[in-house]
């Protein structure tokens, strides 16, 4: 385990800002935190970095980077429709999406082709084309930071949300996660989720039959038009959450903005597409020096070369500030700004 100094983060953020960090250190196992912990480097403020899909990096970060790289795949117990499955922290979660399709179990297949890393897509709760992290979440191991101890989280103790989790919430900053198991369901319990979006559409333009596989292949044909691969231009996914309204706010909005795009909710609650909110706006393809709004799909913020997370930290406040005054609507980011 070495400790850099003056580091760029530039290759470890998707968004590819180039910040540094006062010290960085690669973290491969479970010894290797023991070992950083009895170190002065440890008192410092820290920051954990997975794959880093889900961050803005706005300044230099005076403290300690921790990239979480702890890997290995594993089979863990099967059970009486299909097998836990494990993954550590540092495991790029596509790559972990094939290798449950290689083994023929089901659950996450809609959730193909999202950057990032194992252990920091339960702390975001991924979520796609009808299906989140927690539907398939069995439990996860995680560092006391502070303490040093290894703490089990069910799926209960993560407090899941949109987009949300308490690691988003009270326990910010407290655990790096290290062990993520989902259970998957073996061929003949895999239950299709294809109604959402075009899946259906794109499986029937594939020609092939509906099964995990080919709803993989429809996903990740689907995000590869819409969405920028963050390895071309740099991007973080949606940038903002889509927000929900009340019933009686919705009418309002309806009278001036009858086709606005919503999805009703239980409790006379509506989720409104943001992307649709900016784009109606004006906002799609908005470009500013090098940072943007994804020209297929408004709710993505981009970096087109050497943009500073600052610039695209302005850009998402005068977009927030647009969608207000043009909608009455508040928009969330999704993305953690550092
Ligand atoms: N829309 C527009 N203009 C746009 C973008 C979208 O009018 O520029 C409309 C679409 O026509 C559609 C609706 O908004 O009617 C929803 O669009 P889409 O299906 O692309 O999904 P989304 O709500 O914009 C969410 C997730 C994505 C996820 C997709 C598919 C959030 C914040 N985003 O986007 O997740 O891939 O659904 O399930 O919930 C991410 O979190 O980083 C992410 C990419």
């Amino acid at each position: 385990m070495e400790i850099l100094e003056n580091v760029s983060l530039k290759s470890f953020n998707t968004f590819g800002i180039d910040v540094k960090a006062a010290f960085f250190c690669e973290i491969q196992s479970i010894e290797d935190l023991e070992e950083l912990k009895n170190t002065d480097f440890y008192t410092k403020e820290k920051l954990i970095l997975g794959g880093g899909s889900n961050i803005l990096l706005t300044k230099d970060f005076d403290g300690l980077v921790i990239h979480a790289n702890l890997k290995g795949i594993k089979k863990e117990e099967t059970t009486a429709t299909g097998q836990i499955v494990s993954a550590m922290a540092g495991e790029n979660w596509h790559d972990f999406v094939l290798w449950t399709l290689k083994e023929n179990l089901g659950g996450i297949e809609n959730l193909s082709f999202i950057p990032g890393n194992c252990g920091t897509a339960s702390m975001q709760n991924i979520g796609a084309y009808g299906v989140e992290i927690k539907d398939t979440f069995y439990k996860l191991e995680a560092y006391n930071l502070e303490t040093g101890a290894i703490k089990i989280f069910s799926k209960k103790d993560c407090q899941f949300g949109y987009r949300e989790s308490i690691f988003k919430k009270e326990e910010k900053g407290n655990f790096l996660i290290t062990k993520l198991y989902l259970e998957l369901k073996s061929e003949g319990n895999h239950e299709l989720k294809t109604s959402y979006g075009a899946i259906s559409e794109e499986i029937g333009n594939l020609g092939k039959e509906t099964n995990i596989h080919s709803v993989s292949e429809a996903v990740i044909n689907i995000r590869k038009r819409k969405l920028p691969n963050p390895k071309e231009i740099g991007n973080s996914g949606s940038f903002f959450k889509n927000p929900v309204i009340s019933g009686s706010k919705l009418d309002l909005v309806k009278k001036e903005f009858p086709e606005i795009v919503n999805y009703p909710l239980n409790g006379n609650q509506f989720k409104i597409a943001a992307g649709w909110l900016i784009e109606k706006a004006g906002w799609k393809g908005y470009r500013k020096g090098n940072a943007g709004v994804h020209k297929n799909q408004a709710l993505v913020l981009v970096n087109y070369g050497d943009a500073l997370g600052a610039d695209i930290e302005k850009l998402s406040k005068e977009i927030r500030e647009s969608i207000f005054r043009t909608f009455d609507i508040e928009l969330e980011t999704e993305v953690n700004i550092i």
